[in-house]
């Protein structure tokens, strides 16, 4: 069972018996593992490993790594447009995978893009394992 530490506790300084921060629960991420239950009864749990082999794959000639680069925290460039896209690890860019909509927005146009289907919650649970894990 994994605790979850408390950000807030934390920035008031106050010393508690809980685990430091890098392994903090994403909310968004939380209802993705609601959803891959739902999905799978078999399920266990995400997986950083799966979720690189998802962000670095190609299919065809484009993978998530097309336009966010092969480091989740670097600037990526769309490969279409050549526009700007900030990094994607909140370690870098600190309102990554705080906004469920926008989220799932990118999810289902991106996944549709590459895999020319939509991820299932296993893989968006997956690949935000993978982007979260990169410090
Ligand atoms: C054709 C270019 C392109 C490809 C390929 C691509 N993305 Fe993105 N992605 C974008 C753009 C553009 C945005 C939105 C701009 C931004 O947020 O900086 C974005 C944003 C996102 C976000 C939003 C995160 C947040 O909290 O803001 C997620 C999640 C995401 N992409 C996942 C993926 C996944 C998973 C793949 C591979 C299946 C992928 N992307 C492939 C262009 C791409």
């Amino acid at each position: 069972m994994k605790l979850n530490c408390n950000p807030f506790a934390l920035a008031a300084g106050l010393a508690l018996a809980l685990p430091p921060c890098a392994s903090a629960a994403n909310p968004i991420q939380d209802g993705y593992r609601a959803a891959a239950r739902q999905e799978n009864p078999a399920f266990k749990d995400f997986s950083a490993d799966a979720g690189q082999k998802l962000y670095s794959t190609k299919v065809g000639d484009l993978a998530c790594a097309s336009c966010h680069t092969d480091s989740p925290k670097a600037a990526g460039k769309h490969v279409k447009t050549n526009k700007e896209i900030l990094p994607l690890t909140p370690s870098t860019n600190p309102k990554r995978f705080t906004d469920a909509a926008n989220v799932e927005k990118w999810f289902k146009r991106n996944c549709n893009d590459v895999l020319k289907r939509a991820c299932t919650a296993q893989e968006k649970g997956d690949f935000m394992a993978y982007v979260l894990s990169v410090k």
